[in-house]
Parts: structure tokens; sequence; C-alpha cells
């Protein structure tokens, strides 16, 4: 079929919403940047010193139009790092130059793959030393979003998840699937225990305010 020369009022409707989103977005950006000024980062350590606690304990919610850091509304500039992809030397640098940017949170996806890479057998070390990087962030006075997956959308081979998941019997991927969330939650549990251990999330005087899976 040829396709036709302008777009039919079906797609023009479908476009809408999404323009109408961006939009919202940047709106509701520009009144809360002027907002983001007043609200500190309470750091209690001075920079340089990398155990902890980072921050004076505080705890994150939200309400209709916000996500309140220690009870006050924020807006919080994001940035994007993917530790495994590049080496614990290079993460100060890079954290820093995030900060520079203005950046307030550092958001990472976990690598499940790198992590367990045969069932059963973790690997914490070199460029998927996670606690190390957690802790980088927050020695920069920056908070962490933690993006556990454990799929990871994010040019990744198979998506993070190791090659061995996928012989698990009866095992379907990203879906109400027992076999699938026994392992999802070994895993889940397995990162949300060692970021506790070290104290890194924000009510224990760590950066991490947000956590996705
Ligand atoms: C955070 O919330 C918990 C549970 O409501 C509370 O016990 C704790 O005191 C709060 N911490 C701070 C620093 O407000």
């Amino acid at each position: 079929m040829p396709a036709s020369p302008s777009p039919s009022p079906s797609r023009l409707r479908a476009l809408r919403r999404p323009l109408f989103l961006l939009l919202l977005h940047l709106v509701a950006g520009y009144f809360t940047a002027s907002a983001s000024a007043a609200g500190e980062l309470r750091q209690v350590v001075e920079s340089g010193a990398d155990d902890g606690p980072f921050f004076e304990p505080f705890n994150v919610t939200y309400d209709h139009r916000a996500v309140r850091i220690g009870g006050q509304r924020r807006m919080l500039v994001s940035a994007g790092v993917h530790y495994p992809r590049a080496t614990p030397d290079m993460w100060p640098s890079i954290i820093a130059k995030c900060k520079e940017g203005g950046a307030d949170v550092i958001e990472t996806y976990i690598f499940w793959n790198g992590h367990e890479p045969a069932k059963g057998q973790y690997y914490f070390e070199e460029r998927f030393d996670l606690v190390r990087f957690v802790k980088l962030v927050a020695a920069e006075g920056l908070f962490l979003f933690l993006r556990i997956g454990p799929y990871a959308c994010a040019e990744w081979n198979f998506g993070g998840f190791p090659v061995w998941l996928r012989d698990i019997p009866g095992i379907e991927f990203r879906t109400d699937n027992e076999p699938y969330k026994a392992e999802m939650q070994t895993f889940v549990t397995k990162i949300v225990d060692m970021m506790k251990d070290e104290k890194l999330y924000s009510w224990q005087g760590g950066p991490i305010i947000l956590q996705q899976v």
C-alpha cells in the first residue's frame, strides 16, 4: 500500500498527548527550578569523607505536586551515570562533572548480569563495585536514584538479564511468572540488603532517595 501523503486525523490525535506531556514537563521544570535553590542538601560531612554517614538522616515523601526531601519540595535534576561503563578511577571526575552541570541526583541502573554472572555467584568488584560508586556519589553531596531493574533498558546485553536465567524451567521474562519473580526477588533483595548494610538509604544518612523496580 502507498504511504498516505499526510498523517490521518487519528495519528494526529495520537501525537497530541505526548506533545502536551512534553510541554507540561517543560513548564513544570521552569516553575520548580526556581524553588530548587531554596532546598539545601543536608550534607554533614566534609567532602573527601568516603564512608558515611554522608547526610543527616532524612525521609523522602511526596505530595500531589512534588517529591519532598526532608519535608521540602524539591526540583531534582538527575544525571544518568551507568557505573560499569567507566572504570572506578573515572567515577569521581564523572560525578563531579555532573554536579558542576547542575545535577542533584545521579541515577543508575543495576546490571544484574554483571553482578551475578553464574547463578548464586556474585561479583561486586572493579567496574561492578556498586557500594563504592554509591559512596562516591554521596561524598560529592549528590543524591542517588537506584534503578534496580532487574531489566535494564539501556543498550546493555540481554537487558541486563544473566544468560543462565533463560535456562530456568518455565521462566518467562518481564511478566507475572513465578520462576521469574522468584529469581527477581532474590536479586532485588540482595541489592537492597547490601545498600541497607552499608547504610546508604536516606533514612540511614545515605544518598539513596528513590529506588525503582
Ligand atoms: C523517618 O520516618 C520514620 C518513620 O515514620 C520515623 O521514625 C523517623 O523518625 C523519620 N526520620 C526523620 C529524620 O524524620
